[in-house]
């Protein structure tokens, strides 16, 4: 089995220059590792987040169209799918906005880049972080005299808590405080609007859900950070004379929407011939939702940033009272999942494998309906787009953005 001798000796005779070159990749990939933490790997599009070109990105994107137009808006969760819409619609009307995010994987996250390109198109720069990083947040502040906050970054979903119960602590409770804690202590204080949820109102049983109503037993984890984020929100006004909006937005559904919410895996999986559970309440009673499409909602946080009053305080201490409001932000019109299914079924022209199993008891209510008269006169609020149309832009966006073809029709 012994190899021939001068195969040996060329081998020898090559080693220095083989090590040099050996040495040489080891070095490069040393390198390498050194320069691309794990995030960045997939991301071409990370840039430092200092220095004075990650400046200028931030600065160009708070600029308003015209100078005399003095918006300028923080979008906290900016890639996310409020946010996302959000920006893009105060970039339109001339606004000046700055996002951030932090790009976490809780849904695919190659969908929030997408969703990040979008936003680039539209003259919106995302700064790539976490709402808890005061330095960060505070040297936003430093760049950008922002007008306003849209406050949307937080852990959604309510079954997930039981998977990952700090997650929500942290984007959800810290998180906020710490948005609160940047905005008392900037020069001038913003107005904030931020989001909170339908989830507040957990198990009452008096519809339509009204704001006057009692929001004091929250059905999930979620629902419970939500509630101490209206109460952290009343102390923040009451010590600091930041004006704050909360909006409790109802099962917001729509193009560039969240993966793990049901009409969009209800989708996927009817299309991949999926069985999908349709959850029962008691004595086979349906769970119904109102649900509200995404530009509807768009239009109220637009409006809640119009209609919020200025902060009073300076220097972080309270001037004199200051604005605090909550708003439902729903359709009126709740709808069985039943009946979603079968819309989806009419779109997508396939026959869903449905289940019917009674619904369990870890976080989601039987169903939600809002009452918007406050909205309505306070915002001008008025929601135009039913399930079906709403439903009809989501399939037609979902077909192009996963490259499907579009029915059998249409082939
Ligand atoms: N979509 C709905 O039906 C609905 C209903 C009620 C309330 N809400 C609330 O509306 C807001 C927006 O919801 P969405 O549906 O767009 O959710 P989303 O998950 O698509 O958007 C939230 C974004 O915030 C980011 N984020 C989370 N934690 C962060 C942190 N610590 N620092 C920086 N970024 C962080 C995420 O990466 C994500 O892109 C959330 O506050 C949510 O709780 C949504
Ligand atoms: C809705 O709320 C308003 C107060 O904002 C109240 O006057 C009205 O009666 C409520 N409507 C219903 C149907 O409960």
């Amino acid at each position: 089995m012994d190899k021939p001798v001068y195969v040996h000796r060329v081998r020898y005779n090559f080693s220095i220059s083989k090590l040099v070159f050996w040495s040489l990749i080891f070095l490069g990939l040393i390198v390498l590792f050194f320069f691309r933490s794990p995030s960045s790997i997939s991301s071409s599009r990370r840039v430092l987040q200092s220095g004075p070109d990650w400046e200028k990105l931030v600065r160009k994107s708070a600029s308003t169209r015209s100078p005399s137009r003095g918006v300028r808006v923080l979008v906290t969760g900016a890639a996310g799918f409020v946010g996302t819409h959000v920006s893009i619609a105060l970039k339109r009307r001339g606004d000046g906005v700055v996002g951030i995010d932090n790009f976490n994987k809780y849904y695919d996250a190659s969908l929030k880049r997408a969703r990040q390109d979008l936003l680039k198109e539209s003259g919106v720069f995302v700064v790539e972080g976490d709402i808890n990083n005061a330095v960060l947040m505070g040297k936003l502040f430093e760049l950008v005299r922002f007008t306003h906050v849209m406050h949307l970054a937080a852990q959604a979903g309510v079954r997930y808590a039981m998977e990952n119960p700090s997650s929500y602590v942290h984007s959800n409770i810290a998180g906020l405080v710490n948005v609160f804690e940047v905005c008392k202590s900037a020069n001038p204080q913003p107005a904030i609007v931020w989001a909170s949820s339908s989830s507040v109102y957990g198990l009452n049983r008096k519809v339509p859900f009204s704001e006057k109503d009692r929001t004091d037993q929250p059905a999930s984890l979620y629902a419970a950070t939500k509630k101490a984020g209206e109460e952290i929100a009343h102390t923040y006004n009451h010590i600091y004379g930041l004006s704050i909006t909360g909006l409790r937005f109802f099962t917001v559904y729509g193009p560039w929407g969240r993966p793990d919410m049901a009409y969009f895996f209800f989708t996927k999986d009817i299309l991949k011939g999926k069985t999908i559970p349709i959850f029962e309440g008691p004595k086979h009673s349906s769970v119904a939702r109102d649900f509200t499409y995404i530009d509807d909602i768009v239009k109220g946080c637009l409006g809640a940033l119009d209609t919020a009053g200025k902060s009073t305080g300076t220097g972080g201490k309270k001037k004199g009272s200051a604005q605090l409001r909550v708003f439902n932000l729903g359709n009126t019109s709740p709808v069985p999942v039943s009946k979603l299914v079968n819309i989806l079924e009419k779109l997508l022209k396939v026959k869903a494998k449905k289940v019917k199993l009674p619904m369990p008891t870890n976080g989601d209510v039987l169903f939600t309906h809002a009452n918007i008269s406050l909205a309505k006169r306070e915002l001008g609020y008025k929601p135009t787009t039913d399930l079906q149309t709403g439903l009809k832009k989501f399939v037609s966006w979902y077909m192009d953005y996963y490259s499907l073809p579009r029915g059998k029709s249409a082939r």
